[in-house]
């Protein structure tokens, strides 16, 4: 049996858009109106009314931490426009999840845009990060007494990658050189977002906080060795992987490092060119994994080797989210167990983790998936809401509660 440390932090996460339920005024709900996409998230998981519930469930399953965002459409849904009741809500939050003695690990941009933030040019735009940072001075001054742990943005580059690459996410464009832009502007707003966050602490007298991104790794391995294969892993690890953590870094705004792992990628690159290079995949299912609901490799070995190549930067690293959507709960169990022996691994082998936070709290809305695959520890029927603990949930909660895996 492998222990984990006592002051291990032991959670799970959400998101505003895929749990809260009516978040009217961002970007995802206005295209979800529009028909382009697969379903809408409408009532979600009425999280917004029942996170008690959902919280007093986290408390039952020995959870210490949680990670959640703050929607910014709903504090800010007019420009300059901040609403005082919004903001009421989630001190309430925040003051629940401190009651039952669970550390708050709170997101600021959590892929959803206020609609009129997106109509002037969103994230494209240099000029318009400041809207961002506006929110960021507002809530970080408003929070800054309860919490400790801020992720600025959740990762940039799926957001980017998804939104302005692939198309598939508002608003849904197909463009490498917005992509880059995008992805540089998130990069110049965490790196100011962060330094706004330290000095409002600092101005106030209140211990350092601790700011980082979540940072989405994926375990790129080649399908055949051959140069192109090669060449393929060596770009995407440089490029999506690192790059972006290393420009962070070197503008010295990351207190820790915010790991989001899934899968692995099997890079298989059919012809030369920038878009083969960076997005092929092995088609033909060449060296075969077990798989989630939506065919993603289960691939454990992928985040014991990311944690090893994160020990270069010298930074605590928080595992953000690492989950799997499957309606075969056994699964989710072997997901979950595989996994943490291998975060264990890890921290015999020297990489300091602060703790490991499961995505997600409860099953909710996988963006342009829609509700169907299920990623939570806690089932929701959305036909009456009713919340369902799963057997995996208690099982991860011994180990939450026990430290041994
Ligand atoms: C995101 C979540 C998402 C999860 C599963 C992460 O990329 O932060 O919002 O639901 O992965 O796809």
């Amino acid at each position: 049996m492998n222990k984990f440390p006592h002051d291990f932090f032991w959670g799970a996460s959400t998101s505003a858009h895929q749990v809260e339920g009516g978040n009217l005024h961002n970007d995802w709900w206005l295209a979800e109106q529009g028909g382009s996409l697969r379903e809408a998230s409408g009532q979600a998981c009425r999280h917004y009314d029942l996170f008690k519930e959902d919280f007093a469930i986290a408390k039952e399953l020995g959870h210490n931490c949680h990670r959640f965002s703050i929607e910014w459409s709903r504090i800010e849904p007019q420009e300059g426009e901040f609403q005082p009741f919004e903001i009421e809500h989630y001190h309430k939050v925040i003051a629940e999840l401190r009651r039952l003695g669970i550390e708050p690990v709170v997101t600021l941009h959590h892929f959803t845009n206020p609609v009129w933030f997106s109509r002037k040019g969103g994230w494209v735009d240099s000029g318009l990060q400041r809207y961002f940072l506006s929110f960021v001075e507002k809530i970080v001054s408003e929070f800054c007494g309860e919490v400790k742990f801020w992720i600025t943005i959740n990762e940039p580059l799926v957001y980017s990658s998804h939104s302005y690459l692939l198309g598939v996410w508002p608003p849904q464009e197909r463009s490498l050189s917005k992509t880059a832009r995008v992805t540089l502007n998130m990069a110049r707003a965490h790196i100011k977002a962060y330094r706004i966050i330290h000095d409002i602490y600092r101005r106030r007298g209140l211990a350092r906080p601790m700011v980082s991104i979540a940072a989405n790794l994926q375990a790129f391995e080649p399908c055949r060795p051959t140069l192109k294969n090669k060449l393929a892993v060596y770009l995407r690890d440089k490029l999506y992987n690192f790059y972006f953590i290393e420009e962070l870094l070197r503008r010295k705004s990351l207190d820790y490092i915010g790991l989001n792992y899934y899968s692995r990628n099997l890079a298989d690159v059919e012809s030369w060119g920038i878009r083969h290079l960076l997005l092929d995949t092995c088609k033909y299912n060449h060296h075969p994994l077990r798989k989630n609901s939506l065919g993603w490799d289960i691939y454990p070995q992928g985040i014991y080797k990311l944690l090893i190549a994160l020990k270069r930067y010298g930074l605590p690293v928080l595992i953000t989210e690492n989950g799997i959507c499957t309606e075969d709960d056994a699964l989710r169990w072997d997901y979950i167990r595989e996994h943490l022996q291998m975060v264990h691994r890890s921290m015999q082998e020297g990489v300091n983790v602060l703790g490991y936070i499961y995505w997600s709290l409860i099953d909710n809305f996988e963006w342009d998936k829609g509700f169907g695959p299920r990623f939570g520890l806690v089932d929701i029927d959305y036909r009456d809401q009713k919340r369902t603990i799963r057997p995996s949930a208690k099982k991860l909660s011994e180990v939450f509660k026990t430290g041994l895996i």
